[in-house]
C-alpha cells in the first residue's frame, strides 16, 4: 500500500495526518468527524472554538460546503484553485461548528501540492487542516519543522506523516472573505489583492472596499499581531540600513555583556540577519538567509525564523522586501514577527 492510501485509511479511522501543501504543512483530519478534528486542536494546543480551513480536491464539491456563493467566488476558484487561496463562504446546511468555530461562514481551499491532491482525491471528502505547528508558533514549511513540534503529539500506529519536501510558496494562503457583495482580503498571501480584484471585476462585482460589509465580519485569529512571532526579537530594516543595524546590535551586545559577551560570541552569534543575496554579512552576525528574490524570501522566511530560535539568537534583523506581489505577504508576516504586542493579543 502506498503512503497516500495509508493516509486515507488513517483519516477513515479517526486518525490525524501531517501532509504537505504548496503553502505550509497541514495537520489534517476528516472534516466531518468531530472527534478527529478535536484531536487536531489538542495536538496543536489550540483553544477550541477557532475555525479551521477545510481542504477540498476541487471546486466541484463547493456546493456541499457553501451556500449563497457569489459569482466572483466561483471565478476566484476557477482562476486560482488548486492553489494558495482560501475562500470564506456562507456555510452550507450541515457544516459543523467544529470546523467553523461556530461562525456562519466556512473557510475552503483546494491545495495544489501533488501529495495533497492525491490524498484529497482518494479520500473523496473534505479534510480539516490547519497549519501543522503548535499554537502561536510559525507555520512549518518542512516535515522536520512539524516533527520538532508535534512528534510527541502523534500516536504511533494510528497517525501518519507524509513528506513532500519543502513547501514551494512558504507562506500561508491568501484568505478572502466572500460573504459580502465584494471580496475582502483577510490575510495576504501569494495571490495578491490586485489579482483578487481583477478577477472579481470580471464578475461585475463592485470594487472591494466599496461593497456592503459582510453581515458579521469574520474573526481571523491568524491575523493577530503576534501570531507568527519567533522567540528572538525581530527588527525590520530597509535594504540600505540592515547591515549597519546588525553591526550596531553586535557592538551593543558586546558592550552590554563585556567579557561575558565575547565569551558568548565565541560559542555563537547573538544577532541574525535575513537579507537579499549580494548584501554582505557584518562580522559577528549570523546570516540566516540570502534570498535571490521575493519568492525565495517567502519560501525561506519561516525556516530562517526557526533557525534563529534553535540557535538561541537574541535578535534578527530582517530586510523588508518591496511591497509588490508576494512581497506584501512577506512584509505582513515580518511585521507580525516583529510585533512587541504579544501579551495584548488574543490567543490562536
Ligand atoms: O495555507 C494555508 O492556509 C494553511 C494550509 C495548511 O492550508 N492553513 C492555515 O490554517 O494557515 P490555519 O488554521 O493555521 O489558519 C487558518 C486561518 C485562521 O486564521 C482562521 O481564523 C481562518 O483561517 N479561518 C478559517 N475558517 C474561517 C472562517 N470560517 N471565517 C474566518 N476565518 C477563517
Ligand atoms: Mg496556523
Amino acid at each position: 500500500m502506498d503512503v497516500v492510501e495509508r493516509a486515507v485509511q488513517v483519516l477513515r479511522r479517526d486518525g490525524i495526518i501531517v501532509y504537505p501543501t504548496e503553502t505550509v504543512y497541514g495537520l489534517g483530519a476528516d472534516a466531518s468527524n468531530q472527534a478527529a478534528v478535536g484531536r487536531i486542536y489538542q495536538a496543536k494546543g489550540r483553544p477550541s472554538g477557532h475555525p479551521v480551513i477545510v481542504h477540498l480536491a476541487s471546486a466541484e464539491s463547493l456546493p456541499q460546503w457553501a451556500a449563497r456563493i457569489p459569482d466572483y467566488a466561483y471565478l476566484l476558484a476557477e482562476e486560482y484553485w488548486p492553489g494558495p487561496l482560501t475562500l470564506v463562504l456562507h456555510r452550507a446546511a450541515g457544516v459543523g461548528d467544529h470546523v467553523t468555530g461556530g461562525l456562519p461562514a466556512v473557510g475552503l481551499r483546494c491545495p495544489s501540492h501533488p501529495v495533497a491532491q492525491a490524498l484529497l482525491r482518494q479520500f473523496g471528502a473534505g479534510v480539516a487542516a490547519p497549519s501543522a505547528n503548535r499554537f502561536g508558533r510559525v507555520s512549518p514549511t518542512s516535515v522536520g519543522h512539524v516533527l520538532e513540534e508535534l512528534r510527541d503529539r502523534l500516536v504511533p500506529g494510528l497517525d501518519v506523516v507524509l513528506d513532500g519536501g519543502s513547501c514551494e510558496v512558504g507562506l500561508e494562503s491568501t484568505i478572502v472573505d466572500c460573504t459580502g457583495a465584494a471580496p475582502r482580503v483577510l490575510r495576504p498571501g501569494a495571490v495578491t489583492a490586485a489579482q483578487v480584484e481583477a478577477t472579481a471585476a470580471r464578475a461585475g462585482s463592485v470594487r472591494s472596499g466599496d461593497g456592503e460589509p459582510a453581515a458579521e465580519p469574520p474573526r481571523v485569529p491568524g491575523s493577530l499581531a503576534s501570531h507568527y512571532a519567533p522567540r528572538a526579537r525581530v527588527y525590520l530594516a530597509e535594504p540600505g540600513q540592515a547591515a549597519d543595524l546588525a553591526a550596531d546590535l553586535v557592538r551593543s551586545y558586546d558592550r552590554q555583556a563585556g567579557q561575558a559577551g565575547q565569551a558568548q560570541r565565541a560559542q555563537g552569534e547573538t544577532v541574525g540577519l535575513i537579507a537579499p543575496v549580494g548584501m554582505a554579512t557584518p562580522v559577528g552576525v549570523r546570516r540566516l538567509g540570502a534570498p535571490v528574490d521575493t519568492q525565495a524570501y517567502a519560501r525561506m522566511l519561516y525556516a530562517a525564523l526557526r533557525r534563529a530560535d534553535e540557535e538561541a539568537l537574541e535578535v534578527v534583523v530582517a530586510v523588508l522586501p518591496a511591497d509588490e506581489g508576494i512581497g506584501h505577504a512577506v512584509r505582513d508576516r515580518l511585521r507580525r514577527a516583529a510585533s512587541e504586542d504579544r501579551a495584548a493579543s488574543e490567543p490562536h
